[in-house]
């Protein structure tokens, strides 16, 4: 028996990085998924091909997630697709990082858009197929520096702590609906992201991990899988930092 059987999950941006690693981890524990990513091509079939190879149903969307209107489409059809959705993930996220002083409007409007405004519109759509099932778990993909903030990162550090506020809110708000939601805090993890980073950034990063590794999204899929399950069915409004014990 699996952790998340019967259950439907929606993750955003799931074609690869952390949240393909979700998608997979809830397949494996008896989830149906969809998810979503800008574009659906080559490598995000492919993800859905491996998640498809666990048995259960898989259907990717190309959806936008920092537009309201897309989002709510895409949300109708996967409802229309999969008749229910009990878990959302909110993963999508971008970088453009720079210090204050250079930082444009653009960088920071793109930022927030994607990374914050992405799951309001998410949350917005779900929440009223989640009051009608009388239950949902909502998972906000956050991150250590929207916790301690980070310097170069303001408007990436700003967007995550928001995502922590908006899923305190949301558990204090929709508690008595029997929705959860909960924010993870990653820290270092080796995605595309952060193969990006130059190597001396990397090594800064390192240095800073007691547990002496960056983490793997398996490791983020993890926490993201007891947060989705019945086995955090009395944990809600809570901030997990997955980050090896760095102490930023
Ligand atoms: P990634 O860049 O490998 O994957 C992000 C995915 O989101 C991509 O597939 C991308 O196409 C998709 N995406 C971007 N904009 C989108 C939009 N507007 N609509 C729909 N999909 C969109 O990144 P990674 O590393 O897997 O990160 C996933 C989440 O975890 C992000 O929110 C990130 O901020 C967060 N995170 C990552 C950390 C890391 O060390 N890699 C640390 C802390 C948080």
């Amino acid at each position: 028996m699996g952790l998340l059987d019967g259950k439907v999950a929606l993750i955003t941006g799931a074609a690869r990085g952390i949240g393909k690693a979700i998608a997979l981890k809830y397949a494996s524990e008896g989830a149906d998924v969809a998810f979503t990513d800008l574009i659906i091509d080559e490598n995000a079939q492919k993800t859905v091909d491996e998640i498809a190879a666990y048995g259960h149903k898989v259907k990717a969307y190309a959806s936008n997630a920092a537009n309201f209107e897309e989002t709510h489409q895409v949300v109708e059809q996967i409802k229309a697709d999969f008749g229910a959705i009990d878990i959302l993930v909110n993963n999508a996220g971008i970088t453009k990082d720079g210090l204050m002083l250079k930082m444009t409007e653009q960088q920071w409007d793109a930022v927030l858009a994607v990374n914050l405004k992405s799951a309001f519109n998410f949350i917005h759509a779900c929440v009223p197929i989640m009051m009608r099932q009388k239950g949902g778990s909502i998972i906000n993909m956050s991150s250590v520096v929207g916790v301690h903030g980070n310097a170069a990162q303001a408007n990436y550090a700003a967007s995550k702590a928001g995502l922590i506020a908006l899923a305190k809110s949301i558990g204090q708000e929709m508690g008595r609906k029997g929705i959860r939601a909960n924010a993870i805090a990653p820290g270092f993890i080796e995605t595309a992201m952060t193969q990006a980073l130059p190597e001396e950034v990397r090594k800064e990063w390192m240095e800073k991990i007691p547990l002496r590794r960056g983490g793997t999204p398996e490791d983020i899929a993890d926490v993201a899988t007891f947060l989705a399950s019945d086995m955090s069915s009395y944990v809600s409004g809570q901030v997990i930092q997955v980050d090896g014990g760095m102490n930023m």
